[in-house]
């Protein structure tokens, strides 16, 4: 929760419209059934994720701030995320991603998930369709 303003301000940089509301944040680092991690570098967000806790989780969240992408924290970061899947007791993680974004699905893919589904018109804000990919976990 001391993140919350930089979260906030990280995602809408990031996703714009899609970005969460204040309030969403807010349930969401309150609530027991997740674990978010936040990367910090010298007192700055640079970093945030969130999975959810349960058997089957799900990846919610993830983003580098944009000064600090391609330096393999993103890859860092998902391990971590994993880490936290596994010690919550799941096993299997879910997650959508865009499916115009190859870079984002390049990260994934090279962390072990696969492609398993293609939701249409996921994203509400603008309309584009969301790649569903899922990773076995133990
Ligand atoms: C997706 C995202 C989290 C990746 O974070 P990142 O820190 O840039 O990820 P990494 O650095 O681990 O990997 C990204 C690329 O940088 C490359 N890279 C990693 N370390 C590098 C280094 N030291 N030097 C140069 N390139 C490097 C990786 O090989 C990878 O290359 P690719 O684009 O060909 O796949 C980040 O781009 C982001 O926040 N995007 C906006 C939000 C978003 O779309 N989130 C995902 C929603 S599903």
């Amino acid at each position: 929760m001391a993140d919350l303003d930089a979260i906030v301000a990280l995602d809408l940089d990031l996703f714009g419209p899609e970005a969460w509301s204040r309030d969403t944040h807010t349930d969401e680092l309150c609530n027991p059934f997740r674990s978010y991690l936040s990367v910090v570098e010298d007192g700055v967000l640079i970093g945030w994720g969130g999975v959810i806790l349960a058997p089957v989780s799900d990846l919610l969240t993830i983003g580098v701030a944009r000064s600090h992408q391609k330096q393999g924290i993103g890859a860092r970061l998902l391990r971590a995320l994993l880490d936290e899947a596994i010690a919550g007791g799941a096993r299997e993680i879910l997650l959508e991603v865009r499916a115009d974004d190859a870079g984002a699905q390049r990260l994934y893919a090279r962390a072990g998930f696969e492609p398993i589904a293609v939701r249409p018109n996921y994203y509400v804000a603008t309309g584009q369709d969301a790649v569903v990919m899922l990773k076995t976990l133990q």
